[in-house]
């Protein structure tokens, strides 16, 4: 067996297809091309796609973003609790703190039948938002900016988080990233919510162990680590020796590198790309150029191609979301992938219990204290 349980099949899923065909990777959610909906579609059509299975009708469109929308706000105990946190948290810290005092808030946080896990999924789906936008206008000292039923999830987030309606553009940017965040078969943050999913543990648990796992900067915790890098490197002259220290040294470039997609590109990353590209023609250019100056001399140096959370970075940059909330965009998007595997988990289960190789010492006599 290879470390980190690599090309391990550990469950069957009907959520989400990666498969590499001809050295070109397929995504689908539900069998639908990621390419397809991150053109077509809008991130609450793809939350309900991964949660029910099939894409809506419009009136069922129509009924579960009205639903979403009337969820948005929080209970004033959860904003008591993102008041009293100190401003130097991370907001990933805040995220999976709130999630937990959501789920102490639940009366029903141990029924599990399916329409009480849907209604648990729709409720955080709509609550992540705003909690990451209240705690932001919290620790930087402004009023909370309470949720309008007039926006969609996506601009709703951006308004919650300025105060001010987002263009078209940025709207639809933020909701393809959405959309492209939202799922990613087992990924390490869905495994550790399927593994919690599998002792029977409340929905709140599993997506408390998905967003503490989401935070580490070799799963979502890279998007802020790539943002470092850019600073940084602040010139697309200074890129190619960055990258070339870095590889001598023989240490990890952010944004670069998959466990499934070696060899190919990441289809999430290439639709990044293009949106990055859009972006910074209307906004600011230099993240675009800079990060376009390492991908080359990453697969110069390595043969490194980026992955998703690379050309986030300066897609986010460009929304002018602020560097630490990066992960949270993350944990916005993949919530829906989150919850719908957690109800996979749930609808069919067995616990997850796999084996350890044992490789330390053995048979050893005991001594007490006084004889070591
Ligand atoms: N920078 C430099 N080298 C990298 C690299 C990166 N980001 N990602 C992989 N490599 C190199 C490894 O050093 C190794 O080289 P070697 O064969 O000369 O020793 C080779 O590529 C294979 O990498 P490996 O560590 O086996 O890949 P993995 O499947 O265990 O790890 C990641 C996958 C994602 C953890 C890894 O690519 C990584 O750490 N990337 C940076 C963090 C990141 O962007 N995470 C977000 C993932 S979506």
């Amino acid at each position: 067996m290879k470390d980190g349980l690599e090309d391990v099949i550990a469950c069957e899923t009907k959520i989400s297809r990666i498969e590499l065909v001809n050295g070109k990777a397929i995504l689908e959610y539900r069998g639908y091309d990621i390419r397809d909906l991150a053109r077509k579609s809008s991130y609450e059509e793809v939350a309900y796609l991964l949660l029910y299975g099939e894409l809506p009708k419009r009136y069922e469109l129509q009924d579960f973003k009205i639903e979403l929308a009337e969820r948005r706000e929080l209970p004033p105990q959860i904003i008591g609790l993102l008041t009293h946190l100190p401003p130097y948290t991370h907001p990933m810290v805040v995220l999976r703190t709130s999630t937990s005092y959501l789920g102490s808030l639940d009366r029903k946080i141990d029924v599990k039948t399916r329409e009480e896990n849907l209604e648990k999924a729709r409720n955080l789906i709509a609550k992540f938002p705003t909690i990451i936008a209240y705690y932001h206008r919290i620790r930087t000292g402004k009023n909370v900016i309470p949720p309008t039923l007039e926006l969609d999830h996506a601009a709703n987030f951006l308004y919650m988080l300025s105060g001010e309606e987002p263009s078209r553009t940025a709207e639809r940017a933020l909701d393809m990233d959405l959309i492209l965040h939202a799922e990613h078969e087992l990924n390490a943050s869905t495994f550790a919510a399927r593994i919690a999913a599998s002792t029977l543990a409340d929905t709140y648990a599993c997506i408390v162990a998905a967003t503490g796992t989401l935070m580490g900067p070799l799963h979502g915790g890279a998007a802020q680590e790539v943002m470092k890098m850019l600073r940084k490197v602040a010139s697309p002259r200074r890129a190619e020796e960055y990258v070339k220290k870095k590889i001598e040294k023989g240490e990890k470039i952010m944004g670069f590198g998959h466990r499934v997609y070696k060899g190919v590109i990441d289809p999430r990353a290439e639709l990044l790309k293009r949106l990055a590209k859009k972006l910074s023609m209307e906004g600011v250019s230099r993240w675009f150029e800079v990060s376009e100056a390492i991908a080359k001399a990453a697969y110069k140096y390595k043969k490194l191609l980026p992955n998703v959370d690379f050309y986030s970075a300066s897609v986010y940059a460009n929304l002018g979301i602020p560097d630490d909330l990066f992960i949270n965009i993350f944990a916005m998007g993949r919530i829906a992938g989150w919850t719908a595997h957690v109800i996979e988990q749930y609808e069919n289960n067995r616990l997850i219990r796999p084996r350890a190789k044992y490789v330390g010492d053995k048979d050893k006599k005991y001594k007490p204290p006084t004889e070591r």
